[in-house]
């Protein structure tokens, strides 16, 4: 019989978290082995996901159960100040991050790419994990060499940090390797009003954030061309949408020992 993955996670008492950690003890392949969190820390995490006991206490520290277990992969879900530190200590300690918490920045992605190929260990973080989201990347890629105008609404919950969302700046990514340089027909602008047109990316995409309760993660791109515009949009409604592509990531890690930022890549 193959061994089971040691799966450990991060920020396990969280929204993400705790359906990760039901996600992780319905597959017959992985163990779960340490849950993570500055909350709630001694009581099983079992009790808190699923009101019955699983025998994993929640522990404090992340270097301490990297250092006392052997854990084979870490999921993190905590929040933007923590990811860099996180992610850098799980390849450090010799173990593989799976990593969907956002906020890395581009100088910080590229620290991790380079410690993960020097230590040879596989390393993934997506901005978004819903397999539907990855699709309205590829499709606003696709339309991006197209149409010469396009702006991105995200909407999430208002208990998110990070603005934009990483999924927002993962699409204007993908869509500017298609074209340099958007809205080049649009009018002088002046703002009335601060803000007003969101925040701008290099190649002048617009990105506008909306934070309102009870949202979880939403996204409209829209594209405009002469006399028409395409509207794509994604809904995530539930967390369990992520699931499916937390668990094919923690597979993948340990099976390939490359950097992956973004699901599209191993679909
Ligand atoms: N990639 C994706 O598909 C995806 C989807 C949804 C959310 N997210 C991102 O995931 C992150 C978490 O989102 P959430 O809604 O679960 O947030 P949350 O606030 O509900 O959960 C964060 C958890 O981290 C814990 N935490 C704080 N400090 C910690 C520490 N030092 N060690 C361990 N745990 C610690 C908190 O106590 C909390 O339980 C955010 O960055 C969010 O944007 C990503």
């Amino acid at each position: 019989m193959t061994e089971k993955i040691k799966v450990a996670v991060s920020g396990a008492c969280g929204k993400m978290g705790q359906a990760v950690i039901k996600a992780v003890l319905a597959e017959d392949d992985m163990v779960l082995v340490s849950a993570i969190d500055v909350a709630n820390t001694g009581n099983d995490i079992g009790e808190i996901v699923e009101n019955r006991p699983c025998g994993v206490l929640i522990e404090e520290s992340l270097e301490k159960a990297l250092t006392e277990k052997h854990i084979d992969a870490v999921v993190d879900f905590t929040n933007p100040e923590l990811v860099f530190r996180h992610t850098k200590l799980i390849l450090e300690k010799g173990s593989r991050p799976v990593v969907g918490t956002t906020g890395l920045r581009a100088n910080e992605l590229e620290e991790l790419k380079n410690l993960s190929q020097q230590k040879g260990l596989g390393c993934l973080i997506a901005p978004n994990f819903a397999v539907g989201a990855v699709l309205m990347m590829m499709f606003a890629q696709k339309a991006a060499k197209y149409f010469g105008n396009a702006e991105i609404i995200e909407l999430h919950h208002n208990g998110k940090k990070d603005a934009p969302s990483g999924t927002a700046i993962k699409t204007a990514e993908l869509m500017t390797m298609q074209r340099d340089k958007f809205g080049e027909d649009n009018c002088p602008e002046i703002e009335t009003l601060k803000g007003s047109r969101g925040g701008v990316t290099e190649s002048n995409i617009h990105i506008h954030s909306v934070r309102i309760p009870g949202f979880i993660a939403h996204q409209e791109v829209i594209c405009g061309s002469l006399g028409q515009a395409l509207t794509i949009r994604h809904d995530s409604f539930d967390r369990i949408s992520f699931m499916p592509g937390v668990i094919l990531s923690i597979r993948y890690v340990m099976t390939h020992n490359d950097f992956i930022y973004g699901l599209d890549n191993i679909l």
